[in-house]
């Protein structure tokens, strides 16, 4: 017999206890707690024996079979899911609102049914016409395409059982709700236990399900965590607003790895595959111009070679301004302060302006080295050679530091046409044809990159040279 017993939640970590308290007692949050109603089943605390429907067999005697992924027939979703989406698996995709993860699974359920395969779209946030104007748009009216638009979870699952697709797509967790539960749509003890049922129903049915789930500003999914540990995979899509880039990355990925990456631009005709970025990120570089460097960047396994730019320029503010975009602003900091102090580049009474060309976030210290080349560039005036790249870590001592796989990053940086680079002194060969410039110290660097500290300055009074 079911009956039904009350739980207290908090919003922010899921962490549940028996009665409610003004803070939570797992993660400290200050009124978070929330009731929720659970029914449970009487028989289900009576399962000490093991149950008659599982087997326990030889590893090597599990089939197999139906398993393998099936490709959802877009290029850059393909490479992060690791070649397709796997019968029964249940996969997470999030990102903040607007940035087109909507649209992103309408051209990929459009490309499944164009290949074959059954697909339903369940939308608890948009009406079926405007999912259809949108399809239209895209292209998408595909008779193996079929759409509902509600947000009961249980009338969800009973299309599904009807319609029986080979592919679910819910849009999104945060709006479907289960009317048995008696906390609000949207709450952490909905979106846990209508994930839950949707994760049982995809693994009964061997149905693969993508669930769309909005994030909060600072990026966490928004409600519980305990949605990832319950998926398959979790995928993030990112992008700043103002740019047509896109990135898409698996956080966690049961069935492949995790370091692939996928790159989009949004355009008037939906989300387009962006194979070749380098020519994208490259493509308006005023080459010759003091304060840009260019990076050979690692995302994942994936080399991009993005433009840094900065500018130094003397400041009418009593606290001078130091502004990173797509730049980590503590990298920043500390680049200054050792351009400062170990090769005496003064920045004190300028503002200093840093940026990732193209809406890419470089955050890696493999990119230390060249924001450092873009400062002084710009302080002395002197633009490095256009066919020069710059990759490495700076320590605090004003030492260089190897990156990994410097070797790939390199060669991609000689496909797209570069011939030299500034490196540390233990980086290993470059590819053929490409001449690497290895440096031990920042000191060195700035020379061997043709930057003199006693280059005029321009602009405002100051490099002071070493
Ligand atoms: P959407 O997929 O609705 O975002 P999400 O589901 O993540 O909230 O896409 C939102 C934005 O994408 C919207 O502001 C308009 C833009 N967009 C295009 O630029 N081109 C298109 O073809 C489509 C469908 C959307
Ligand atoms: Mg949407």
């Amino acid at each position: 017999m079911a009956r039904t017993r009350s739980v207290y939640r908090c919003g922010e970590c899921g962490g549940e206890g028996p009665q409610w308290t003004g803070r939570c007692g797992g993660c400290g949050a200050w009124n978070t707690i929330v009731e929720e109603r659970s029914r449970e089943s009487a028989s289900s605390s009576s399962g000490l024996l093991p149950s008659a429907t599982s087997r326990a067999v030889p590893i090597a005697d599990v089939e197999s079979e139906g398993w393998e992924p099936r490709p959802v027939g877009i290029g850059e979703l393909d490479r992060v899911l690791g070649g397709g989406l796997v019968a029964g698996s249940v996969t997470l995709l999030g990102g903040e609102p607007g940035i087109g993860k909507s649209t992103l699974l309408l051209q990929a359920l459009s490309a499944l049914a164009g290949n074959g395969a059954r697909c339903l779209l369940a939308c608890a946030e948009e009406s079926a016409q405007q999912v259809r104007m949108r399809a239209a748009r895209l292209g998408a009216l595909r008779s193996n395409l079929w759409l509902v638009a509600d947000t009961d979870l249980s009338a969800i699952l009973a299309h599904a059982a009807t319609v029986a697709p080979d592919v679910l797509v819910v849009d999104s967790i945060q709006t479907v709700f289960d009317p048995d539960l008696a906390s609000a749509p949207g709450s952490v003890g909905q979106v846990r236990e209508c994930a839950h049922r949707l994760v049982r129903a995809a693994k009964d049915a061997g149905r693969a399900t993508i669930l769309v789930g909005h994030v909060t500003k600072d990026g966490a999914l928004a409600g519980p965590r305990v949605l990832e540990h319950i998926v398959d995979t979790v995928l993030s899509f990112e992008g700043e607003r103002h740019h047509a880039l896109r990135l898409l990355r698996a956080v966690k990925h049961r069935f492949g790895p995790t370091s692939e990456l996928g790159l989009f631009e949004m355009t008037d005709d939906g989300l387009t595959g962006v194979p070749d970025p380098g020519r994208l990120f490259l493509s308006d570089r005023q080459a010759h111009a003091p304060g840009s460097v260019v990076v050979p960047t690692l995302e994942g396994h994936r080399p991009l070679v993005v433009e840094l730019q900065a500018l130094v320029a003397k400041s009418p503010l009593a606290t001078p301004r130091r502004s990173a975009q797509g730049l980590d602003s503590g990298r920043l900091a500390m680049v200054s302060a050792v351009l400062e102090e170990r090769v005496g580049v003064s920045l004190a009474g300028a503002d200093v302006y840093a940026l990732a060309v193209g809406g890419v976030r470089v955050v890696e210290p493999g990119a230390d080295l060249a924001l450092a080349l873009a400062l002084v560039s710009s302080v002395t005036g002197c633009a490095l050679p256009p066919d020069l790249v710059a990759c490495g870590e700076i320590g605090l001592c004003g030492e260089l530091r190897q990156v990994s796989q410097t070797g790939r990053r390199l060669a991609e940086a000689a496909r797209l046409g570069f011939g030299r680079a500034v490196v540390p002194a233990s980086a290993p060969e470059p590819p053929a044809g490409f001449e690497v410039l290895r440096a031990s110290t920042l000191v060195e660097a700035l020379a061997r990159a043709g930057l003199s500290l006693e280059a005029k300055p321009v602009g405002f009074p100051r490099a002071v040279s070493a």
